[in-house]
């Protein structure tokens, strides 16, 4: 500017008053990710309760002296609690608040922690899973729900898959103390009540969802909540507000609907199809595999102990790290060429590991393409996948499913994880690498060809137009 002369009253009110709104907002902005950030330790907990086996695996294997098959019970029990957990937590959610599902699931992880710490019987301890895994399924579709509750619009998508990225710290933070503690794996299960009693305390102080305050008809208390979220003075505040007072009044026009009623529209079946195949394929295709065996695998490509659990915290590092990235451009690139692109590397690495198992030469280079190829396989996941399902998840879905479909759709994505996570090993025993690592190459083909075929571009889209677009697919009526 050449000279302040030109400034006129309004603009230079206008400037100074600037920097005060500027600090209001990063004020609202802080209170936001606080709140999301604490929610988020819901994700840590659940990255950490399943990413833990993998190292202590192969204690609990010797000190228990399992089979293969009882390994996989083991480590897949955590995935049957979380279905159980996930399809109680829709019945849960009309009767208590996110606020208090959330507490209830911290109990629950904090009683499987202490549980499985000091179990003295292989029993004991899968029961012991079992309950941790009913917490990770409360957390798992409650702890989506809840930020995308207090976050604003416009920042959905990233919040969302802030999620994953706090599963993928958990991971992390349990192949950390596994390294750390080696063979004392009581010591991990036993440290899981730690978050867990970190987020029991976090939950007492964060707000209440308006969303629900709504529901419970207390409108009032969700403008208190909003008025600490974001800037009281702004229209938007106000809008927002009444935008959540009309789509709960909708919502209670609208008859509520059993799943057995939604799956007879065409239309809520189409729309399942998608959401449950992602799930499905986000399991199948093998990261489970992954996370849970990485040691396993590793042993049969003639890693020691310790070189094992260095390459696994390796793999739970690149996998953080890789999602960090992914959250960069979550909303820079269109969702289907992510899903399309992180699939093909998906698969092709999983083909390499196959053929390295065929070829079964670990002395020289196969050991090595294995390895790279395992943290190849991460990278692309976590990029796209990873991600990937619970965005969609959160997307896809019209109102008049939601509620039940996101349950659906978390279940028998549980459901799939507990199918790869017990086969796994015993299939590895009894067929060999190659085969099972080609079979999960093949998934990835049939997961290429769902995505292409059926997957809808949803970035960048309001949940009307995507509604819209389902409606134009079926070729039926808007009816609603
Ligand atoms: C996703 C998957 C979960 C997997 C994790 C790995 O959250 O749903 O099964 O363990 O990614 O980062």
């Amino acid at each position: 500017r050449p000279s302040g002369g030109g400034m006129d009253d309004e603009e230079r009110a206008m400037t100074s008053s600037k920097p005060e709104a500027e600090e209001h907002r990063l004020g609202f902005q802080a209170h936001v990710w606080l709140t999301a950030a604490v929610a988020a330790m819901g994700g840590i907990l659940f990255g950490y309760d399943t990413g833990m086996i993998s190292g202590a695996q192969l204690f609990i294997e010797r000190e228990f002296d399992l089979s293969s098959g009882e390994i996989g019970v083991v480590v897949s029990a955590v995935t049957a609690g979380a279905l159980v957990g996930a399809l109680f937590s829709s019945w849960l959610t009309t009767r208590l608040s996110r606020r208090g599902i959330v507490k209830l699931a911290a109990v629950v992880f904090i009683v499987g922690a202490v549980l499985a710490a000091v179990a003295q019987s292989v029993e004991v301890l899968i029961g012991a899973r079992f309950v941790i895994g009913l917490a990770v399924g409360f957390a798992s579709t409650v702890v989506p729900l809840y930020i995308s509750e207090v976050v604003p619009t416009a920042r959905r998508g990233s919040m969302v898959a802030l999620f994953q990225l706090a599963i993928t710290a958990g991971i992390l933070l349990a192949y950390i103390v596994n390294a750390a503690t080696a063979e004392e794996w009581r010591i991990v299960f036993a440290l899981a009540a730690v978050p867990a009693t970190l987020l029991f305390l976090g939950m007492l102080v964060l707000p209440n969802s308006p969303r629900w305050l709504v529901m419970r008809g207390d409108v009032d208390g969700a403008r208190a909540v909003l008025h600490e979220l974001r800037d009281p003075e702004a229209p938007e505040t106000e809008e927002e507000l009444q935008e959540i007072v009309t789509a709960v009044e909708e919502d209670r026009r609208r008859p509520h609907e059993s799943i057995g009623a939604a799956l007879t529209s065409p239309l809520a079946r189409m729309i399942l199809v998608v959401g449950i195949g992602l799930g499905i394929f986000q399991q199948i295709t093998g990261i489970n595999t992954i996370i849970y065996y990485a040691p396993t695998i590793l042993k049969e490509v003639d890693f020691g102990d310790s070189a094992s659990t260095l390459t696994t915290a390796g793999i739970g590092t690149l996998n953080f790290v890789a999602t960090i990235l992914a959250l960069l451009f979550v909303d820079r690139i269109g969702r289907r060429k992510i899903l399309i692109g992180g699939m093909i590397g998906m698969a092709g690495t999983m083909a390499l590991i196959a053929i390295a198992f065929a070829v079964d030469d670990f002395s020289g280079i196969w050991r090595w393409v294995t390895v790279f190829c395992l943290f190849g396989f991460i990278a692309c996941f976590a990029v796209s996948w990873g991600w990937g399902f619970w965005v969609m998840a959160s997307e896809i879905y019209p109102l008049f499913i939601r509620g039940q479909a996101i349950s659906i759709g978390n279940s028998v994505q549980w459901g799939a994880n507990f199918a790869i996570s017990l086969l796994f090993p015993i299939l590895l025993t009894a067929w060999g690498g190659a085969p099972v690592f080609g079979m999960l190459a093949g998934f990835g083909v049939l997961a290429l060809w769902f995505t292409w075929k059926l997957v809808p571009e949803t970035r960048g889209k309001t949940l009307e137009e995507i509604e819209e677009e389902w409606r134009r697919r079926a070729g039926v009526e808007a009816t609603a």
